[in-house]
């Protein structure tokens, strides 16, 4: 285990010196310090120099890095080695966004044109809605989109259709239906009109119950609206292509995906269907091209310049020797106010973990809790903890260099956006604690030239290699999510009490309890 490991042990002796220093003398003794600690690759620029480290720090976790046999463990993942152990699965979301001439093997098969098939297949599905090829059951063209899905089947595409809300299809509206809780449905069918509504039934495993019951009372809504041709107006997005088909869906609509994407990897994959269909499947194949972009980068260069590797050492080096139990991403841009949700999924779902690819139990600390809203709204609530709070807290600042829209108002963002991190820095000195501010907060900046799908193809596939960097560091297995698997037959255990007379006498009180005063007042 990495703790038993001499190069951690290391880091923690380390950490007890740099504890003792401030980044304000920091910045002080290396004038050269913002070139130093950043990096610039395409149209990012990360600037990691607000951060409590020097070239030893650096220099200690490459060393980590290499000792973890990182470069080797991340050949394995792109060329296609079960590494999701417990799944017994490999991990091959990379290769959805491939061009056409790569090749990448899997069981001795090239997957790439099978890829591209569906790709294909998603383009022309696409294209017939946008050009009225394909109607509803009056005639009337497809306008509206709804996804119906949840987590990895939601989040992804939720995330990528809003934040590129401006390249939207003229008169084209999108909603995701998440929510086993009636209202999404209810606070839907207000705004919607049958006769133009596309439902997309997204869902990996096609067990899912939210997603199910959802579909369901959709479908039957449609059927009491007088749709009569439910195929013109359902697809669905699954691996089970079966369970799809005994729902109902024809299979001519049901596109596929492989065991080999996991849900929350899953946007580049038909799951992006809602994508093509909001913003054209040319910009749904610029954002591939992004993600693709910065495959490239992860695995073309050096640990030492390499983006998501120093984003993930950075990652480890507050959780485990700073012992710090969160992180916050802001945002300055509106388009990316769904990223730390987005992100919350992606790093708590992937490596909140205890047991190690030897499936041990685990004596350090692994993700820690993921949050964060967009600035400057955020400087209004939850800053005054991240600048007086008692807790250490590392800060992610995202932020446009160009946006559309009015020039004094983006410099007024940016300006904020830059203030906050210099204030976490450097901290101001009073007499007075109420407004002492300490200062050496540590925090990232990732700028970004314009928001557009190749930038977010580029910013997520960044997060989602970290992500796959924070697991190699933490010999956790990212891919897996066992951990959701309890709650779900709880639920069900505890839905089937809810609708009998009778309650499971191993049935622990609170539970009972809380069923019964349910059961009294629903
Ligand atoms: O509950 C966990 C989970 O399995 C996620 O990992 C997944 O993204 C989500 O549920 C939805 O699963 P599915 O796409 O199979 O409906």
């Amino acid at each position: 285990m990495p703790t038993r490991n001499e190069l951690w042990q290391n880091l923690l002796t380390h950490s007890q010196t740099m504890r003792n220093l401030h980044m304000r003398d920091l910045f002080k003794h290396d004038t050269n310090r913002a070139s130093n600690y950043s990096l610039e690759w395409s149209s990012l620029f990360l600037d990691y120099s607000k951060n409590i480290i020097t070239q030893d720090t650096l220099a200690l976790l490459f060393e980590f890095a290499h000792s973890c046999q990182l470069e080797q463990r991340v050949k394995d993942m792109f060329q296609g080695k079960k590494i999701n152990t417990t799944e017994d699965r490999a991990v091959l979301h990379s290769a959805l966004r491939c061009p056409a001439n790569k090749t990448v093997m899997l069981n001795n098969v090239n997957i790439i044109p099978e890829v591209h098939h569906q790709l294909q297949r998603i383009k022309s599905f696409v294209d017939s809605v946008h050009t009225g090829k394909l109607t509803g059951w009056t005639g009337k063209p497809l306008d509206t989109f709804v996804n119906i899905g949840i987590g990895g089947s939601d989040l992804g595409p939720k995330l990528v259709v809003d934040a590129l809300d401006v390249f939207r299809i003229n008169n084209t509206r999108s909603y995701f239906i998440s929510n086993v809780d009636y209202q999404q449905i209810n606070e839907l069918i207000d705004v919607i009109n049958p006769e133009t509504t596309l439902f997309i039934v997204s869902s990996k495993s096609f067990s899912t119950l939210e997603t199910r019951t959802n579909a369901e009372s959709l479908l039957s809504w449609m059927q009491q609206s007088g749709c009569n041709a439910i195929d013109k107006h359902f697809i669905a997005i699954s691996s089970n292509i079966d369970a799809a088909s005994a729902f109902g869906i024809a299979p001519n609509n049901v596109f596929s995906l492989w065991d080999w994407v996991g849900g929350r990897f899953s946007l580049w994959s038909a799951t992006g269907m809602p994508i093509a269909l909001a913003l054209g499947y040319d910009n749904y194949e610029k954002l591939l091209a992004g993600a693709h972009a910065m495959d490239r980068h992860f695995t073309e260069t050096d640990l030492e310049q390499n983006m998501p590797v120093i984003m993930a050492l950075l990652d480890v080096w507050y959780r485990n020797f700073f012992d710090t139990a969160s992180q916050a991403f802001v945002p300055y841009d509106e388009s990316l106010r769904l990223l730390p949700e987005y992100l919350s999924q992606l790093f708590m779902e992937s490596n909140g973990k205890s047991a190690n690819m030897d499936d041990q139990l685990i004596d350090y600390d692994t993700m820690p809790i993921t949050w964060g809203s967009s600035g400057t709204n955020a400087q209004h609530a939850f800053f005054q903890l991240l600048h007086q709070g008692t807790q250490l807290v590392p800060v992610e600042f995202l932020a446009a260099m160009s946006k559309p829209g009015d020039k004094q108002h983006h410099d007024l963002l940016i300006a904020n956006c830059f203030a906050q991190s210099q204030a976490l820095m450097q901290g101001e000195e009073t007499t007075t604690p109420y407004n002492y501010f300490p200062g050496n907060k540590p925090s990232n900046t990732l700028l970004y030239a314009e928001m557009n799908p190749e930038t977010l193809g580029k910013l997520l596939a960044l997060y989602e290699h970290r992500t796959f960097v924070q697991g190699i560091l933490w010999n956790i297995n990212s891919f897996d999510q066992w951990g959701v698997e309890l709650g779900k037959k709880l639920a069900s255990s505890i839905y089937e009490t809810i609708n009998s007379e009778t309650i499971d006498q191993d049935t622990d009180s609170s539970t009972a309890n809380l069923i019964a005063h349910y059961k009294k007042l629903r």
